[in-house]
């Protein structure tokens, strides 16, 4: 039978709320211990667990043909990639932050600072419209000890509950944009799982709604 290859994130903060929404649409995955693929048992649905950062790829490819993955990685590398339906949740905020005690009065402050950080092109776009050049340093992880380390004068990452920045000694002062977990899909998605992706996201709106 057809199945509809679904990515979720295979660990972080996505990861539960992404497997609780396809739990309240009735779709029971069964999980077994460290595996990355899992299939429905009551729905054409298989589950690939993917690295946050790899998903825009694979969708482009097709080899998945949809995805649970937060907008800000879709605005960071793939604004070409469709978003199916906004999903309520994951919210958090892509800002710049530096040192708690760091004077600073506007984004002009930048210009020729290190910059710390997973999202490249999100800075890049967002100091163009102030001209303002930042020298990007590119880390995976643990972005916000940085500038603690002399690596970086600024960062820019995720801001959920703020606890990150604080325990770092950094304060926020540019919120560049929203985000909140979204459904998207493969510009190649093929018309049968098409079929199925239109089921999903009929669920999907069901239990958005009792959720409001
Ligand atoms: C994410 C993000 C921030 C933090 C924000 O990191 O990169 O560091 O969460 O959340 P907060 O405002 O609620 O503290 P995560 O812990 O997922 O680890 P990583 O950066 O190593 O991927
Ligand atoms: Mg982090």
């Amino acid at each position: 039978m057809n199945k509809i290859k679904i990515a979720v994130q295979k660990s972080g903060r996505l990861n539960q709320d992404s497997l609780k929404l396809l739990k309240d649409c009735g779709i029971s995955i069964d999980n077994g211990k460290d595996q990355l693929k899992a299939s429905a048992s009551n729905f054409p649905l298989e589950v690939l667990y993917l690295r946050n950062g790899d998903i825009p790829q694979y969708l482009r490819d097709g080899v998945v043909d949809i995805a649970i993955i937060g907008e800000n990685v879709l605005i960071e590398k793939g604004t070409d990639i469709a978003i199916v339906e906004r999903l309520g949740f994951s919210k958090c905020r892509v800002s710049i932050a530096v040192p708690k005690d760091a004077e600073y009065k506007s984004i002009q402050d930048l210009d020729g600072a290190r910059i710390a950080t997973s999202y490249p092109n999100t800075v890049l776009n967002y100091f163009k419209q102030f001209n303002v050049k930042p020298d990007i340093h590119l880390i995976n992880g643990s972005v916000e000890i940085a500038p603690n380390i002399g690596l970086a004068d600024a960062i820019c990452d995720i801001v959920s509950s703020g606890s990150t920045l604080f325990k770092n000694n950094l304060k926020e002062v540019e919120k560049m944009l929203t985000s909140e977990a979204v459904l998207a899909a493969s510009p190649n998605i093929s018309a049968e799982n098409q079929k199925i992706l239109d089921k999903l996201q009929f669920r999907i709106e069901s239990v958005l709604k009792g959720r409001k």
